[in-house]
């Protein structure tokens, strides 16, 4: 059987992931990215994890009650949410030539479960099979409090993972990603300065999008 690579040269479309704190303002940059993006004529699909599917609403229903979930049964479901998001979504985007603007991927993982114990190697280990290695991956970077201010008045749901002291730690792991495919970026400027960033270094590393 012949080895699936990962690799950027096997797919088309490119693969960008956002990724940061609650309220570091993933979700505005991907949508002034999908419509910048959509400007230069490709074709973008923006997707969101944890994501509308079976796992995805369990997660949501079970992280409206505090503590309802041990580090390795939360692990479990956003591995299984990200695995049929993968194959459902993602993979079959990119193969047809799409760009794909993800909200949130294994990094956050990384970050999230990472900072509640879970080793990061045991991380990796799992998604080594089955998850792309995006092109680029934005972290939107700012303080804790600056990130939880912006959020206030969300609903409350999620409040296990907006925990200040937890945030802190989930903040510090992201920022000591080493991948070469992470750029961290400063969340703290306007949503417009940040989009202008963000296009400056896609396009230095892609420059055929210019
Ligand atoms: P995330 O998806 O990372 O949780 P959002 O993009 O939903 O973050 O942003 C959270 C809140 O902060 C929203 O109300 C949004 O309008 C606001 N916001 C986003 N980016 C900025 C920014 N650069 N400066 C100030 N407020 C912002
Ligand atoms: P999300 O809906 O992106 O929340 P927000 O819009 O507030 O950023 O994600 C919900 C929560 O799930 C968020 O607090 C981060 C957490 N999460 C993990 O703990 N692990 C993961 O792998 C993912 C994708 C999210």
């Amino acid at each position: 059987m012949m080895k699936k690579s990962n690799k950027r040269s096997s797919r088309a479309g490119l693969f960008i992931v956002l990724e940061g704190i609650d309220g570091s303002g993933k979700s505005t940059q991907a949508k002034l990215l999908a419509r910048k993006l959509r400007s230069k004529g490709l074709e973008v699909l923006t997707l969101s994890e944890p994501t509308d599917g079976k796992w995805g609403q369990e997660i949501r229903q079970l992280s409206r009650v505090k503590d309802s979930l041990k580090p390795q049964g939360e692990l479990d479901l956003f591995v299984w949410d990200r695995k049929e998001n993968v194959a459902k979504n993602i993979k079959p985007a990119l193969k047809s030539g799409k760009t794909v603007v993800l909200d949130r991927y294994f990094y956050s993982t990384l970050a999230y479960q990472g900072a509640r114990g879970v080793p990061l190697k045991k991380i990796r280990e799992l998604h080594k099979k089955f998850a792309p290695t995006p092109d680029v991956v934005f972290i939107l970077d700012l303080p804790v409090t600056n990130g939880l201010k912006r959020i206030k008045d969300r609903a409350v749901i999620y409040r296990h993972f907006e925990d200040k002291d937890y945030l802190k730690k989930v903040r510090q792991v992201f920022l000591e990603l080493k991948d070469p495919e992470c750029v961290v970026i400063d969340g703290r400027p306007s949503a417009r300065e940040i989009h202008r960033k963000i296009w400056a270094v896609l396009t230095g590393r892609f420059p055929n999008l210019k």
